[in-house]
């Protein structure tokens, strides 16, 4: 039995290390997981150096079409696309991908792979050509079809509990990798004259409580009267409101500092807006293991099990006491 102290290495560990000494600790792991989780962070730092050259280089702006839920694909969302499932391919773990940027579920060809990842490879799209923050979130699940035979759309239909990994990368002031195994959740910070990630937030704590929150309040008069509720009393608390616009930048916010994050339904978007099998389910995993909180209303985001590719979730997510509070205004509607 591996206890949740023998996960916390020192500060400064590089990400490697990291990876193998954990790996050490499961009595069974045969090193799938670990080289998966290093396919990933590699693909990030290529998808890094191209978000770090995109002012320099033609390669901002629209693509001229649009991916299957009718938004404009800008070009370094094709090129983050393209960067994670060649990684992924290459790495050979891996059986099958969805992905925001693809329509269908991508078969990968290794039929001996064990997992199956769910992925945005380019989170925060409309923050692109304005130098602010953007991200990759990544969930990861061990198929549940025979390793042998071709990867079905079963094999991802699971319940976010199942995931064995989840994570993003954060391309801001710094680049990070935070993830999680299920036991607990760790950030590195890249350090690009090494070129390697270095654990620099070990063991993270999402605040129980705190005084931000994170919305589009553009959409305030569409959502529900329960949330437009808990917006009124956090204005009445003098709340700081903290909205970037890129989900991975406003969660890792909320994540350090404390602070709800809420994409409620709207009448143009009655489901919400944001994506549960590549945003909703990753988060929500990293967010337990800090402590905190997610859900979509009604239901506890991990405890959904997707009908669809693309299925989007209302989210509310963050410190502990301010989702109860959100669940407890969203639950009373609910007995009315
Ligand atoms: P993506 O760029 O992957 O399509 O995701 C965009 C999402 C999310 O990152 C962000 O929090 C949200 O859309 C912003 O939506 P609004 O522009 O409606 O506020
Ligand atoms: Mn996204
Ligand atoms: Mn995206």
């Amino acid at each position: 039995m591996t206890r949740h102290e023998d996960f916390v290495l020192p500060v400064g560990t590089a990400l490697d290390r990291f990876i193998s000494r954990h790996q050490e600790q499961f009595p069974y792991a045969t090193g799938e997981l670990s080289q998966l989780l290093r396919d990933i962070a590699l693909a990030g730092k290529i998808v890094n150096r191209e978000i770090n050259r995109a002012g320099l280089l033609n390669i901002t702006g629209n693509f001229g079409n649009q991916n299957i839920q009718g938004e404009e694909q800008q070009k370094l969302d094709v090129i983050a696309n393209v960067r994670f499932i060649r990684a992924l391919r290459n790495g050979g773990e891996v059986c099958g991908i969805i992905s925001e940027e693809e329509d269908e579920l991508i078969d990968t060809g290794n039929m001996e792979g064990k997992y199956v990842v769910a992925i945005d490879p380019l989170d925060g799209s409309s923050n692109i050509d304005v130098n602010v923050s953007i991200g990759t979130i990544f969930s990861i699940y061990r198929r549940t079809s025979p390793v042998g035979t071709p990867v079905t759309w079963q094999d991802f239909q699971q319940y976010g509990t199942k995931q064995v990994a989840s994570g993003y990368l954060l391309y801001g002031s710094s680049t990070m990798l935070v993830y999680t195994t299920g036991h607990g959740v760790n950030g590195f910070t890249y350090e690009p004259s090494l070129g390697e990630f270095i654990l620099s937030h070990a063991d993270m704590k999402m605040p129980k409580d705190a005084k931000s929150y994170s919305v589009n309040e553009g959409n305030y008069y569409d959502f529900p009267e329960e949330v437009r509720e808990y917006l009124d009393n956090c204005k009445k608390n003098r709340f700081s409101a903290r909205y970037i616009g890129s989900l991975v930048a406003d969660f890792h916010r909320n994540l350090l500092k404390g602070g709800i994050y809420l994409y409620p339904p709207t009448q143009k978007a009655p489901e919400g807006k944001l994506r549960l099998m590549y945003e909703a389910h990753a988060l929500a995993f990293i967010a337990e293991q800090a402590g905190g909180k997610a859900t979509d209303g009604k239901r506890r985001i991990l405890d959904i099990l997707p009908s669809s590719l693309h299925q989007r979730v209302p989210l509310y997510i963050g410190s502990e006491n301010m989702v109860i509070e959100i669940m407890e205004l969203l639950k009373e509607k609910v007995l009315v």
